[in-house]
């Protein structure tokens, strides 16, 4: 049985009143436009709880819960989503058919985008063994790859051509459109019809968990820069959901019980050449919680693999609270300098990889002792400043505790009195080297301004647009807010009307905290009165906060500059620094 189709939930939902769906099992009171009662998640005597009959959502304004209708049955009867789908669906009298999938899908853009991605990663392979891409295939039997680990990733060449892939595309009758749309070819600002946008590259197609391509990876073949060019996010691919590698090593991860992180394509490729196939990796950008999840459908234990460098870096340590705070028992294998897995395994066989694994150490360990490395044993609030927090996000009471006692122990101070600095610990707290990453907190926390931003783009078309025009969704911090919003566009895209958020909420099934964010950010909205100036006033907080971020990282290299006596740096710094301060934010 395959996910229940889109298109069948939009037919659940249209059919569906969430008043009824509620009232059906609470009591619920008119007031206003909404309807009110006593919030059947947590315990209350004065109502919080309020459903929007217009939104068809529902939200508690004590405990935070919130959602759709499928998520209020989940919720209240403790279902999983299909059967909360199928119990909907009876009421309303949508049938679900068994086997509806696979026409659904492929009428589906999603279905188009996957067929395109495959036809030309089929072309970049045949490039790859034709007489243009003899360079390409040396290049990568120079690395050490064979035919086999070739095939098993589909590692193709792009040509040395501007229209390469276009022609093949055209007399295969692929639409220019959509192969724009799977961001393989870019328009001309000449007018001249479309050109590719990988060439003279060794292209590596990015699977996604189910085995279909939703993006290519190209490398260049020499020293030139930049080194990997990487597709555009499209309706198929948003990279902080992707884990390259997870749909040839599932297998192996839920067998081995344990998930080997590295951090490139051919990470991933050499050591399952040499037999180590448990292997993802995150492409190059510090791990998400999406990828986190996804890897959790498959082990509990993951190992992290850090070259030399990396491993002495507190920055390394980013993306490691993420799998803490899932629940994940995490592991940190540290490489020799100069070495990453690809080479490392290359020299050294499988077994010396797996040895490397084998020696790897408890993240807990791995801190420790690196900030005793960095800060001196005798630093004992500094340590246990950096331990807390990640301490704290562990969801696991009894590890959780044991760790404390082996924190006091080290650190030789009274369990007690780190306990007590533990309660101090604020949820949302996030370390000073963490600036360049996105937030991924608790939704409560959501930076507000980001959050009205969203309630205003969930309202209306124009604003999502000017939003998307006068700031750019890029310059969204909270991945979930991100998330959101391209979803929110995808709506906006596929439909000419304005968006249900209760069918919106549904496309975002899995993602508590993109929920979270929605529910949120229409409650923000019940409260602008002036929408327009909401906009420009929220927009401008966005960009201040943008340049403030942006000054505080620059200072931070300016100390560096001034310990190391660096004139010419320093110099280049304070001309930012100036520039910046001249710049008009509004
Ligand atoms: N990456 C990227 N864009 C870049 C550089 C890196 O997307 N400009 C991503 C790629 O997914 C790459 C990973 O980050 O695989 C790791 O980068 P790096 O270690 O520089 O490359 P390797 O994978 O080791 O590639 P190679 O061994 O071919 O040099
Ligand atoms: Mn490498």
């Amino acid at each position: 049985m395959g996910r229940i189709p889109q298109e069948i939930i939009d037919q659940v939902l249209d059919r569906t009143d969430i008043v009824e769906v509620v009232s059906d099992r609470i009591q619920v009171k008119k007031a206003g436009r909404s309807f009110k009662a006593c919030c059947p998640f947590h315990n209350e005597k004065t109502p919080s709880f309020i459903v929007s009959p217009e939104k068809q959502i529902f939200h508690c304004f004590g405990c935070g819960a919130g959602g759709n209708a499928i998520g209020f049955v989940m919720k209240y009867e403790n279902m999983e989503f299909p059967e909360a789908v199928r119990i909907l669906a009876a009421k309303a009298g949508v049938d679900i058919p068994r086997y509806e999938q696979r026409d659904a899908e492929r009428d589906s853009i999603a279905a188009r985008l996957y067929e395109i991605n495959r036809l030309a990663a089929a072309f970049y392979q045949n490039a790859l063994r034709s007489e243009g891409g003899r360079k390409a295939l040396e290049y990568l039997k120079g690395r050490g790859m064979n035919s086999d680990a070739m095939n098993e990733f589909r590692v193709g060449y792009a040509p040395d051509e501007w229209e390469a892939l276009r022609r093949y595309c055209e007399k295969k009758n692929v639409p220019p459109d959509l192969l724009r749309k799977a961001g393989l070819t870019i328009p001309s600002t000449k007018g001249k019809g479309d050109y590719d946008k990988f060439r003279n590259r060794i292209m590596f197609p990015i699977f996604n968990e189910r085995g279909n391509i939703v993006a290519f990876g190209g490398r260049v073949l020499d020293d030139s820069q930049p080194k990997y060019m990487n597709s555009p996010e499209t309706p198929i691919y948003n990279k902080s959901n992707v884990l390259y590698g997870l749909n040839s090593g599932k297998k192996s991860i839920r067998e081995k019980g344990r998930a080997v992180i590295v951090e490139g394509y051919t990470d991933v490729i050499m050591p399952f050449q040499y037999g180590v196939t448990n292997l993802v990796a995150a492409s190059g950008t510090a791990l998400t919680s999406g990828q986190v999840r996804l890897l959790k459908k498959y082990s509990d234990t993951a190992v992290m693999v850090f070259d030399a460098d990396q491993a002495g870096e507190a920055a390394s340590l980013r993306g490691l609270d993420i799998l803490l705070e899932s629940g994940m028992n995490v592991k940190i294998a540290a490489l020799p300098e100069g070495e990453d897995p690809d080479s490392y395994v290359r020299k050294n066989g499988k077994e010396g990889f797996e040895q490397a694994l084998d020696n790897a150490k408890g993240l807990f360990e791995y801190k420790l002792d690196l900030l005793i490395e960095k800060l001196g044993e005798r630093d004992i609030g500094g340590i246990a400043d950096e331990m807390l927090p990640t301490i704290s996000r562990i969801n696991n009471a009894v590890v959780q505790s044991d760790h404390i006692r082996r924190l006091a122990e080290r650190l030789g101070v009274h369990e007690a009195s780190l306990r007590y600095e533990m309660g101090k610990v604020k949820p949302d707290y996030s370390y000073h080297y963490e600036s360049e990453v996105k937030i991924d907190g608790d939704p409560r926390n959501y930076r507000s301004s980001e959050i009205h931003l969203l309630g205003l783009a969930i309202s209306d078309r124009k604003m999502f647009k000017r939003l998307s025009e006068e700031l750019g969704l890029g310059m969204f911090r909270d991945i979930k807010v991100s998330r959101v919003l391209g979803v929110v566009g995808d709506c906006y895209r596929e439909d000419s009307g304005s968006i249900n958020p209760g069918k919106l909420i549904s496309r975002l099934e899995g993602d508590e905290g993109a929920k979270a964010a929605v529910v949120q950010a229409l409650a923000k909205l019940d409260i602008t009165k002036d929408r327009e100036k909401a906009l420009n006033d929220c927009m401008t907080c966005v960009r201040r906060e943008a340049r403030d971020e942006k000054l505080k990282e620059l200072s931070v290299r300016l100390k560096k500059a001034q310990d190391k006596n660096d004139d010419p740096e320093i110099r280049s710094i304070l001309e930012k620094i100036n520039r910046i301060h001249k710049e008009k934010v509004i």
